[in-house]
């Protein structure tokens, strides 16, 4: 196992559209394993392949506070939508140190294949609902961030840019 490099907003590669998977492989396996090593050590609840520059439609998640719960979502599809919206604080791995209020529906049903290629349906409410949905626009090239004001967004852009400024030069 190995722990991957993230990519940080506003890296221009986190706005990249990912690929369907068509066949499960062993090179999927391993980037699975690796992508929750990676997502508990950062201390997250959700990682999409797109956040470590792997470009197809999987992503991995566990809202569990004991790592307990880990779940995998190959191709994930949102069939329905609550109409029923609900506002949370999200992060994000790839914008570390930034939290901010975003409007998501409460209640999703999401279709996906699991790691053995097997078709399920969940029903997803609050913030395993949250979470799907934040995973699944990374993969469609899409960050939080890209909700809010861009007044927000050109802040945010400038103060991780002079962070990670500051740890290239270190
Ligand atoms: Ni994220």
């Amino acid at each position: 196992m190995a722990l991957l490099p993230i990519l940080c907003y506003p890296d221009p590669r986190l706005h990249t559209v990912a690929q369907p998977i068509s066949s499960i492989g062993e090179h999927h396996q391993r980037l699975i394993k690796d992508m929750f090593e990676t997502m508990y050590e950062s201390k997250g609840i959700g990682l999409a392949a797109t956040q470590v520059n792997h470009h197809e439609r999987l992503i991995v998640i566990d809202i569990s506070e004991d790592s307990s719960n880990p779940m995998v979502l190959i191709n994930p599809t949102i069939i329905k939508y609550s109409t029923e919206i609900i506002r949370a604080d999200e992060g994000c791995l790839s914008v570390p140190g930034i939290f901010d209020g975003i409007e998501r529906a409460k209640g999703i049903n999401v279709e996906f294949l699991d790691e053995r290629g097997e078709r399920k349906m969940l029903e997803a409410q609050d913030l395993l609902s949250i979470c799907i949905q934040h995973e699944i626009d990374h993969l469609e090239g899409k960050v939080f961030v890209d909700y809010l004001s861009s007044l927000k967004r050109n802040r945010i852009r400038t103060k991780l840019l002079k962070a990670q400024r500051e740890v290239d030069r270190s």
